[in-house]
């Protein structure tokens, strides 16, 4: 690997404990305005300093992120389709490589839709952007997208999404955990990291969703909704920050996020 695309990696994956907390904000590229990310800047302004980067479009980073801002970015540069269209796997990439350059994008972020009738076209935009990550030193991660079948989501399936995300060159690849998480971890030889879905029954299945993962060999978070659709956001990111760099069990993270309700 090259110093600049080394360089970038080390800022999402913290050298020393190799690991990462990313916030997920990208929802509104094709969800509009989520649930408690209808004022992005707001959401995140008590979650910036718990977090390693930040995922997000370049609409919000430029309207609703200072400038000043001291995390890395990791830019959603695939898009195009929506909840209310035909097909959510219709996307493509619509920020270019230049564009994620200007912004000082640590990463750039694409969706794959591996088994739908656009599988042809998101794997072939995922090979694009490596190209053009590889002329600039910018790394991709993959995102393994579902759509609205949340129930593809098993360690056959993913492993599949996984490896050929891999093997097609991405850096880092985002996926969900599930039974036999394990297994997509073995046979995928790049950084994998979890998305949290939608919002679970309790805060502590999300903790208990990040601990396995990591247990299992997930190299971080790139959580939104279980995070900041929680009523305790705060205590959230700051126990599961405790579960993947510190390495905490969940009844020790089910302890910080107690604590920091109290000091609410
Ligand atoms: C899809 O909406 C995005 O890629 C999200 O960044 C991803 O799903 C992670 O967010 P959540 O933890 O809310 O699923």
């Amino acid at each position: 690997m090259d110093w600049g695309m080394n360089n970038r990696m080390a800022k999402l994956f913290r050298p020393d404990t190799g690991r990462a907390v990313w916030l997920a904000i990208d929802h509104g590229y094709f969800l509009g305005p989520v649930s408690k990310l209808e004022d992005p800047g707001r959401t995140i302004k008590p979650l910036v300093e718990f977090t390693d980067a930040l995922m997000l479009t370049r609409g919000v980073l430029r309207n609703c992120v200072s400038a000043q801002i001291d995390i890395p970015v990791i830019l959603r540069v695939s898009g195009g389709n929506s909840i209310a269209g035909p097909a959510l796997s219709n996307e493509g990439i619509q920020t270019s490589m230049e564009e994620a350059i200007r912004l000082n994008a640590s990463a750039v972020a694409i969706s794959i839709y591996v088994g739908t009738e656009h599988e042809h076209e998101t794997l072939m935009a995922l090979g694009q952007l490596v190209n053009e990550g590889q002329r600039y030193g910018i790394p991709v991660l993959a995102v393994t997208a579902v759509g609205k079948e949340l129930e593809k989501r098993d360690a056959r399936y993913l492993g599949l999404c996984c490896r050929i995300a891999a093997e097609l060159g991405a850096q880092a690849v985002k996926t969900y955990y599930c039974e036999d998480f394990g297994k997509v971890v073995k046979a995928c030889p790049v950084p994998l990291v979890i998305a949290g879905g939608p919002k679970l029954k309790t805060e502590v299945d999300a903790l208990k969703l990040a601990h396995d993962a990591i247990k299992e060999g997930a190299r971080g978070v790139d959580m939104g909704r279980n995070i900041w659709q929680s009523d305790n956001a705060v205590g959230m990111i700051k126990a599961i920050r405790g579960i993947v760099h510190d390495g905490i069990a969940v009844k020790e993270a089910i302890k910080i996020l107690e604590g920091s309700k109290q000091k609410k």
